[in-house]
């Protein structure tokens, strides 16, 4: 077996083993949550590695073993910084730029659109301020005109529509030849 499809094997057994973790008082759990992102980003047709990034985007919060509720203890994990360094070994930046920086382009995000944080859910809004608080609309430009901030907020706003309960979208599997491609495995 390769050092790539060692790492895709286990990814696989994160989302099954801790997958199921909450996500941040969300409705659903974490790997849904990642699995709910990647079916949107599909369904737009977006490139193959935004489709992965979305995908992996918070695989961070299943790195660590702080607990479920570690946001409300007012404990940021930095999981995307986390997550992105857990991928790139195996994975190109056009993976692992968007998944750390989408927690910036939620400040970003803030900072563009006026009515982007009264959307934001109450769980989003703890970490927010946890994470440093809405970007000056001056710095916000500045990041969406970046090639890997444009990426981030493609990122991010499928983030924010991966909430539904219930929701019927493709399993890991699913992603596992793209995956693959991706990382030559
Ligand atoms: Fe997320």
């Amino acid at each position: 077996m390769t050092a790539a499809s060692q790492m895709i094997a286990q990814l696989e057994q994160l989302f099954a083993d801790r997958g199921a973790r909450q996500y941040h008082g969300e409705p659903v759990s974490t790997a849904q949550h990642m699995l709910q992102s990647a079916a949107l980003a599909e369904r737009e047709g977006a490139a193959p590695e935004l489709v992965a990034a979305a995908l992996l985007h918070d695989i961070g919060h299943l790195l660590h073993d702080l607990g479920e509720d570690i946001a409300e203890q007012g404990v940021d994990t930095r999981h995307e910084v986390a997550g992105a360094r857990y991928l790139a070994p195996i994975f190109p930046n056009a993976v692992t730029e968007p998944i750390r920086l989408h927690v910036a382009a939620k400040r970003a995000l803030c900072g563009i659109e006026p009515d982007y944080f009264d959307r934001l859910t109450p769980g989003s809004v703890r970490s927010l301020a946890l994470q440093g608080g809405p970007m000056s609309a001056e710095l916000a430009e500045t990041f969406a005109d970046k090639p890997a901030g444009s990426a981030a907020i493609a990122l991010r706003r499928w983030d924010e529509g991966a909430k539904v309960p219930g929701a019927e979208v493709p399993g890991f599997a699913h992603y596992l030849p793209l995956l693959r491609q991706l990382a030559g495995a």
